[in-house]
């Protein structure tokens, strides 16, 4: 089982796809420790709904940056946590905190980076009339929304496409390739040099998703 640390700022769905993953068992990880930094976040609702850990760790309760990057890294590694995932995180961690573990930090990210990166990627893409966007998964480095690319899903627009039914098409995909990251962690497959990330073993090449989903 790998131990993971989910941490979130809003709504949770993709975490709800990774407890949906854990519950039904075809992810091979356990959930140690959810952190948010905002405490309305409908995730914590969720996290009471499973029995899964949660805490709140707010930026104004610290005085810089780095305490709070801080207090957030020790309570991971306090559960002991092999892999970070940031599922609707919507903050930029700096080195401070991604030296605690190194090429063990992942982040979800509405489009295909490095277009459309920060926030509101999904209106980027309508309002500068794209016609593929998608989802991505990468490793976590002080860039912002540019670290090294595990995988991506491409999703088309529509004429009539809206921030919101764009969103919602793009979450479909993100509920998939977040949890088979994570699975491809915890079956070790994962292989990181420089700036390419290669799952052993899995197919490349195909679309909408490279490399091929297995098991979501
Ligand atoms: C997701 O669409 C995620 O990709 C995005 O926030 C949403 C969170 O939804 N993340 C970013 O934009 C990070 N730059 P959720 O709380 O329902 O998982």
């Amino acid at each position: 089982m790998l131990r993971i640390g989910v941490l979130v700022s809003g709504r949770g769905s993709n975490l709800q796809a990774l407890i949906d993953g854990i519950e039904d068992g075809r992810l091979e990880a356990s959930i140690e420790l959810v952190v948010s930094d905002n405490p309305e976040a409908y995730a914590l609702e969720r996290c009471r709904r499973h029995g899964i850990e949660s805490v709140i760790v707010r930026r104004k309760d610290y005085r810089s940056k780095e305490e709070f990057e801080g207090a957030i890294a020790e309570k991971l590694k306090e559960k002991d946590v092999e892999l970070v995932v940031l599922a609707g995180f919507m903050r930029i961690l700096s080195g401070n905190f991604l030296k605690h573990f190194p090429s063990r930090v992942i982040n979800i990210h509405p489009s295909l980076i490095p277009a459309f990166q920060g926030l509101h990627a999904q209106r980027q893409a309508v309002e500068f009339g794209a016609k593929f966007s998608g989802c991505t998964v990468h490793l976590v480095d002080e860039s912002v929304d540019a670290g090294p690319v595990i995988v991506q899903a491409v999703v088309p627009l529509l004429p009539e496409d809206t921030e919101d039914s764009l969103s919602e098409r793009i979450l479909r995909y993100e509920h998939r390739v977040l949890p088979q990251t994570v699975q491809w962690f915890a079956e070790g497959r994962v292989r990181v040099n420089g700036r390419l990330v290669v799952v052993e073993g899995a197919k490349y090449g195909s679309l909408p998703v490279n490399p091929e989903l297995e098991k979501f």
